[in-house]
């Protein structure tokens, strides 16, 4: 006799009916790159089909997002002026402070998610404070608060702590708490690596450090163990979603981090994956369509409730038209 597991795979409706791993819309969070300025939509070379939009353009973009139904937004602030200590990034009426009042004027109902980081608006591009030539964890974790309690004044449902520094978390829950925004989520990078798949985001946000590199802060890659370590430390200091990055090279990591937690896991597919399949499809060598959906399923079944991608958009309207 002849076991049979083929008979599964013999019609797309019976695949659709029994398949394991599904998406939605919802589980998409699309990154924008927000820049001081008006009237500004300009092209990223290192990351062709995305662009840094000044606020006033920002609702184009968010009106395609809100019609495809895609979960939120993840906004990116990038400054005109940078200073020593970042300071733009917790200005009232800063870049990305406008860009959020914006979204939820113009969407109220769309979620918004708002980067919280150094690197954007430091002159020196590192994650933190520097004490000398060195990031200082401590003092930098008041300042994140800052720029994490001006964010959620301005609007944002969701603030998402890019930095790396340890303690992140809990200084900006403490600080959300006390100004009375005890529902604003925090959604923590508490995984994430120091990756070379980064490079075409530094580009886009100008945020490349100016010395040395963030392996003191950020994750090595042969490590897993340290993931969850990392992962059970932001949930207990009250992270509400933890995100692991990048995405498909650590497909590994978001599983063992998944069963790990109980909260949701969101995958960030980050800029350096997008770049390698816009690439080679530009060469004919890979076809974009089916790549780009590819990865979304291979992240969604390796845990991913939540998938932050440059791709959200299209794979959203390529799922309303039957291909996912
Ligand atoms: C800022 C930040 C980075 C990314 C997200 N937030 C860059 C970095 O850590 O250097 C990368 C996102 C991407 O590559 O798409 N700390």
């Amino acid at each position: 006799m002849i076991v049979r597991p083929r008979r599964l795979r013999s019609t797309k409706a019976i695949r659709d009916m029994t398949c394991e791993t599904r998406l939605s819309p919802s589980m998409f969070v699309y990154p924008v790159f927000v820049r001081e300025g008006h009237n500004i939509n300009e092209d990223i070379p290192a990351m062709p089909g995305q662009k840094r939009y000044s606020p006033d353009k920002l609702p184009v973009i968010l009106e395609r997002a809100v019609k495809a139904g895609i979960g939120g937004v993840l906004l990116f602030g990038i400054p005109e002026h940078k200073d020593e200590t970042g300071s733009e990034a917790w200005r009232e009426d800063g870049v990305i402070q406008t860009a959020i009042r914006t979204a939820k004027r113009e969407f109220p109902g769309l979620t918004v998610i708002g980067d919280v980081c150094l690197c954007e608006y430091t002159s020196h591009g590192h994650c933190g404070l520097l004490k000398g030539e060195t990031v200082d964890n401590d003092s930098t974790l008041d300042v994140l608060a800052r720029v994490a309690v001006s964010q959620a004044r301005a609007g944002a449902d969701i603030v998402a702590p890019s930095d790396m520094m340890d303690g992140h978390t809990g200084a900006i829950r403490e600080a959300l708490d006390a100004g009375g925004m005890t529902g604003t989520l925090i959604m923590s990078y508490a995984v994430k690596y120091a990756s070379a798949f980064y490079g075409p985001f530094r580009e886009a946000a100008g945020s490349a450090p100016s010395f040395g590199d963030r392996k003191t802060y950020q994750m090595d890659p042969r490590n897993v163990r340290e993931a969850v370590k990392e992962a059970l430390l932001d949930v207990g200091e009250g992270a509400d979603i933890i995100i692991v990055k990048p995405g498909m090279p650590y497909l590994d990591v978001l599983k063992t981090v998944k069963e790990a937690v109980n909260v949701p896991v969101a995958s960030y597919c980050v800029s350096g994956e997008y770049s390698m399949i816009k690439a080679a499809c530009a060469n004919g060598w890979l076809n974009e369509k089916n790549v780009a959906c590819e990865s979304a399923v291979c992240l969604a079944r390796g845990g991913a409730d939540v998938i932050i991608t440059y791709y959200a958009l299209e794979l959203a309207e390529w799922m309303r038209e039957g291909w996912l």
